[in-house]
């Protein structure tokens, strides 16, 4: 199974599934940038305001051969109920993508993650595999080992299948 990541995180929580998730599956990382909502509280605000009008940013795009992989994980926060605009902007320019694919994402907690698990399987070029939901503070509390083996163990079974 090569498995690459793709992901973004603004403040570091989803950085830390993506890296657990690397070093369990012995994946490749792709982190996607944008420059716009790197910082403090004005580009959390400007983060809410663009995600509540679905504006997309620009990002600095990822570079990998899909070719190379079997499997893609794709790693976001969620932002007002739905994927971090970055990912959005990334799937949003169609790039090739390997075959299958699965999603990770952390949240505040103060949404139900469905939505945003919904509007990526609506982005994505092929049908979602296996989800892995952590919230911030247990990644913050450093509580998500379990959750990460779980995710990737139901991958590999997949993948022998
Ligand atoms: C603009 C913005 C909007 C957010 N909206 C939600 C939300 O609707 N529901 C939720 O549970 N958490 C929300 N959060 C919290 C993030 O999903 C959570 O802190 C996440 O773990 C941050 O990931 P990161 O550190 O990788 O950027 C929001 C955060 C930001 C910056």
């Amino acid at each position: 199974m090569r498995t690459l990541i793709v992901y973004y995180s603004r403040t570091g929580t989803t950085a830390t599934i993506a890296r657990a998730l690397a070093s369990r599956l012995d994946a490749n990382m792709a982190e996607i940038t944008c420059a716009r909502y790197s910082g403090g509280i004005w580009r959390y605000l400007r983060a809410g305001y663009d995600s509540v009008r679905g504006n997309l940013p620009e990002i600095e795009m990822p570079v990998f051969d899909s070719d190379e992989y079997d499997l893609l994980l794709v790693g976001t926060p969620v932002w007002t109920s739905y994927p971090a605009l970055p990912i959005r902007a990334f799937l949003d320019r169609k790039p090739d993508l390997p075959g299958r694919i699965a999603v990770f994402l952390t949240h505040g907690g103060h949404s139900p993650p469905q939505a945003c698990i919904d509007k990526l399987a609506e982005l994505l070029p092929a049908p979602i595999e296996a989800k892995l939901a952590c919230n911030s503070a247990q990644v913050t509390a450093g509580k998500y080992a379990d959750d990460v083996n779980d995710f990737a163990t139901k991958l590999e079974k997949r993948s022998i299948k």
